[in-house]
């Protein structure tokens, strides 16, 4: 995959069938009239994934999962596999969202064992890291990025590598109204790419998609991504409202 500007919404808990429906076909309205090269991801609940790509057809509109589990099939009670997400038309998957890390104790090694079974599959994964607070204040970001970057994305082979996305997500910036600012962003983005390259090649580190997240909102959309190591955001509350999701993607460059 070619490095390219994505807008991606994740919905987390939130949304019914019937909304998701609803939201979808006010943001595809919306979208008619902005001209934005941007690809544009919506990622609902499970339950109205099917639903929203139904809606989403011939939209330009994509839709992601957020979460997926590594088993195709078997007794793994409440989990779906890359396959099943697939069968409904999904084309993206979050993988490792902080929130999976912090509150369903998924650890570096479940992303690595789900982001092989993910491609393995068509689907795309979107992987997400990035710090805490008391660990950007001890000054551990870096190794705690690279660390994550390591134990995620082990044996993954080189050509495979262009087709990832990764979203760097400080936890201290996930619903909080705390932006990271556009340089603190790029900084980290840059040694995200640094470490792909080193693992992966140059080829594949700048042809790879690197998304931030955490409290963005159109008043900091076009910031961001103004940068040059940012090349999209994964965005949260601001994603549920479609007059403030429609803006972020009309501040896409
Ligand atoms: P936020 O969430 O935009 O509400 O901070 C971002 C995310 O968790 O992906």
């Amino acid at each position: 995959m070619s490095r390219e500007t994505i807008v991606a919404g994740n919905w987390k808990l939130n949304k019914t069938v019937g909304e998701t429906r609803q939201l979808i076909r006010e943001l595809r309205n919306r979208l008619a009239g902005i001209d934005s090269a941007a690809t544009v991801i919506v990622c609902p609940p499970t339950v109205a994934l099917e639903t929203a790509v139904d809606a989403a057809r011939d939209t330009g509109i994509a839709v992601g999962a957020q979460n997926v589990y590594w088993e195709t099939s078997g007794a793994f009670t409440g989990e779906v596999s890359p396959a099943m997400l697939e069968a409904v038309g999904v084309e993206y998957v979050l993988i490792g969202h902080s929130e999976r890390r912090t509150i369903f104790g998924e650890t570096d090694e479940d992303v690595n064992r789900k982001l092989h079974a993910v491609l393995r599959s068509d689907l795309t994964p979107v992987i997400c890291l990035g710090e805490s607070l008391g660990q950007r204040e001890a000054g551990e970001t870096e190794a705690v990025v690279r660390s994550q970057l390591g134990a995620g994305l082990e044996g993954v082979a080189p050509d495979h590598a262009g087709r990832l996305i990764i979203a760097y997500e400080p936890i201290w910036a996930i619903g909080t109204g705390k932006t990271a600012t556009p340089e603190m962003v790029n900084d980290v983005h840059r040694l995200i790419r640094r470490t792909i390259a080193d693992m992966f090649g140059g080829l594949a580190a700048d042809g790879m998609s690197l998304l931030y997240g955490g409290s963005v909102k159109p008043e900091n959309a076009r910031s961001l991504m103004a940068e040059g190591d940012i090349d999209g955001v994964l965005v949260g509350g601001a994603s549920l409202k479609n007059e403030s999701f429609a803006e972020i993607v009309r501040a896409a460059p």
